[in-house]
This record gives C-alpha cells, structure tokens and sequence, in this order.
C-alpha cells in the first residue's frame, strides 16, 4: 500500500486494518514509501507485526507521503509497471490526486489497484465523508472556541484562516460548531461589501467582537495570484495569506481591531479522532476485501452508516463541493 498527497488523521489507522486483514489470509504486505514516488522508483518496505503494532492512535504515517505525480515525472509510468511486476495488488490511500493516478493506472492498464478516500479537506465524490476530516473539524472547532474568548474581551475581530483548496467542508463544519459569525468558502465569491455589513450589523446589535471563518481557497476581490504550484498544478495556498488580507481589508473598511489566526498544519498532525479511527478502520478492511475479491479499480466508501465501494473513475470525476443546503445552515447564524 502507499500514502499520497497531504498527511492525515488516521492514515496509520488504514495501514493497521490492511495488514491485519491481510495477513489473516497469509498475504505478505509491503508499504511502498513515500506516494507515487516509491512506486516510480521501487521503495518497498515490508510491513510485519512490529512496524504496525501501536500505530493506531499515531497521526502522520508510518511509511511516508509525497505529492509525486508519476505521469509528471521522466519515466514515471515505466517505474511504476516494474513495482507492480513485483506486487500482486496495491492499496492506493489518497485524495482526489492520489486516487485520480490511480484511475488512470487501472483504466489504462488494467493494474491491481484499490483505493481508500484520504483527506482533511472531505472533498472526494463517492464518500460521505473522509476519514481525516473530523479531526481537522475538531481541531478548527477547538481554535475557534479559544479565539471567542479572546475576542470578547478585547472586543475585537477574529479571522481564522483554515485549509479547504476547492471546497469549504472544514470552514462551514467547525464555523456551525463554533458559532462563526461569517464563514467565507471557495465555492462562493468573496462580497467584501457584505461581509462589511454583516460586521456593522452585528457590532450596531450590541455585540463587540466577531468571529470569521475563511477557507484558505477563497479569492479575494482583485487578488493577484500567486503563482508556486505542485506536481499536480496546485497552488501552494499556505503561502498566499488570504486571511491576513482578509483581516487588513476588514480592519480599514470597518475600523475594528482585527487579528488574524492561520490554522495551517495543526489541522493535519496529531492523532485522530475516535470518529477518523473507526472510520479509517473499516475503510482498511474493506480494500484488503476488494483485493482478495479482486475487485480492482473500485474505492472503499461510505455511504450512510455503511461501508460499500464505488468505482474509482466515479470518485474522482469531480471534486464535492459544499451545497447551497449545507451553506445555508451555516448562514442562518451569520452576524
Ligand atoms: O489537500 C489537503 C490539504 O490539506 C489542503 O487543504 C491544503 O491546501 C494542502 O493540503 C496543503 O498541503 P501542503 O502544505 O502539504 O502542500
């Protein structure tokens, strides 16, 4: 199995379930370093019961991550047949990248693949939820509770800026849970004019502190873009400030104190949730079953309280975005 793309709560919690269900059927199971990378250049590490004992409370993961993307790279592919002629199945454990190679690797050339949906972000189709993203949400939900109280006695405006690339799931889930004010997502387009209102509002209402909630993919009206990207064409957002300009925008069109917080990497590291633990779990067992059932090209998923598979092509076809229902919840409580 490998681990793409960004880390994540409960990663470890997978590799865990693999191993143990495989080994149950006397399969032998080797983690592949590092994402695609250790696939494009055979960097195996066999996985027994002492790499995988303790693991399950661990964040991070045990064999690595990268955003390599072997169709980016000189002779990616080439390297990534030759692993597969030394494996009989692979576990891919990413997100929308991760498991899009993946897609391609088995629609192109029919390779033993299975995936497992990975990402704080919880923008992967073909999943209610991911596991990684309950952790983030508690993690966010904590920092705003802290920030109110900090808000309240200085009377003052809180931005907190959290991760989210296309879509806001973290900002709308932790804002509910956290009683935002206003919650600014990717989906929808920045109106400084009405944020402004709705602060005004609020601080003619009686109220003298604030909380904004701001997905770090949200543009800003006339932001220049930043041009750093990775190995799939991403921006690197944690470079770009969008809640320092936020803030700064906020503080001169309003003249309320404002300080801004960047969450950043703290919604990635430690240990999960109980939530992303279980989750993980099931999500582990389910692609060890695909790969003794040979159902390849499929991706362990929840729908409901169940966990079934869909097709990979299907998950990653297009990004789940935040839906105007769920905005909506968020929205009832702005100001
Ligand atoms: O894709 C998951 C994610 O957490 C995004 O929300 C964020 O933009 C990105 O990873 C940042 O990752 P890194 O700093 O590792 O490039």
């Amino acid at each position: 199995m490998l681990t793409g793309g960004g880390d994540c709560p409960g990663l470890n919690a997978v590799i865990r379930a693999v191993a143990r269900r495989s080994w149950s059927r006397g399969d032998e199971v080797v983690g592949v370093r590092e994402g695609w990378r250790g696939m494009v250049e055979q960097l195996f590490q066999p996985l027994g019961p002492r790499e995988v004992s303790g693991i399950l409370p661990r964040g991070g993961t045990i064999i690595g991550t990268t955003r390599t993307n072997p169709y980016n790279v000189d002779g990616g592919v080439e390297g990534v047949k030759r692993s597969f002629a030394e494996l009989d199945a692979l576990v891919a454990i990413g997100g929308e990248d991760t498991l899009g190679v993946a897609s391609r690797l088995y629609d192109e050339l029919g390779a033993p693949v299975v995936g497992v949906p990975k990402t704080i972000d919880n923008d992967l189709s073909g999943t209610d939820y991911t596991f990684g993203f309950d952790t983030a949400v508690a993690i966010c939900t904590e920092a705003i509770d802290r920030l109110h109280t900090t808000a309240e006695s200085h009377n003052r405006v809180m931005v907190v800026e959290v991760m989210g690339r296309h879509a806001g799931w973290i900002a709308v889930h932790s804002g509910i849970a956290g009683g935002a004010d206003v919650i600014l997502i990717p989906e929808r387009p920045v109106d400084l004019d009405e944020v402004t209102r709705e602060l005004q509002r609020r601080h003619s209402s009686g109220k003298n502190f604030s909380i904004v909630v701001v997905s770090e993919g949200c543009e800003l009206p006339g932001a220049e873009d930043q041009g750093e990207v990775d190995q799939f064409g991403h921006k690197l957002l944690a470079k770009r400030g969008v809640g320092d300009r936020l803030g700064a925008e906020i503080e001169d069109r309003t003249g309320f104190e404002t300080r801004v917080t960047v969450l950043g990497h703290v919604q990635r590291g430690g240990s999960p949730t109980a939530y992303d633990r279980i989750l993980a779990t099931r999500f582990g067992l389910k692609a060890a079953d695909l790969v003794a059932a040979g159902e390849f090209g499929r991706m362990a998923s929840l729908r409901g309280s169940d966990i079934v598979s869909v097709s990979l092509r299907e998950a990653t076809a297009e990004l789940k975005t935040v839906t105007d229902d769920w905005y909506d919840v968020a929205r009832a409580f702005f100001g």
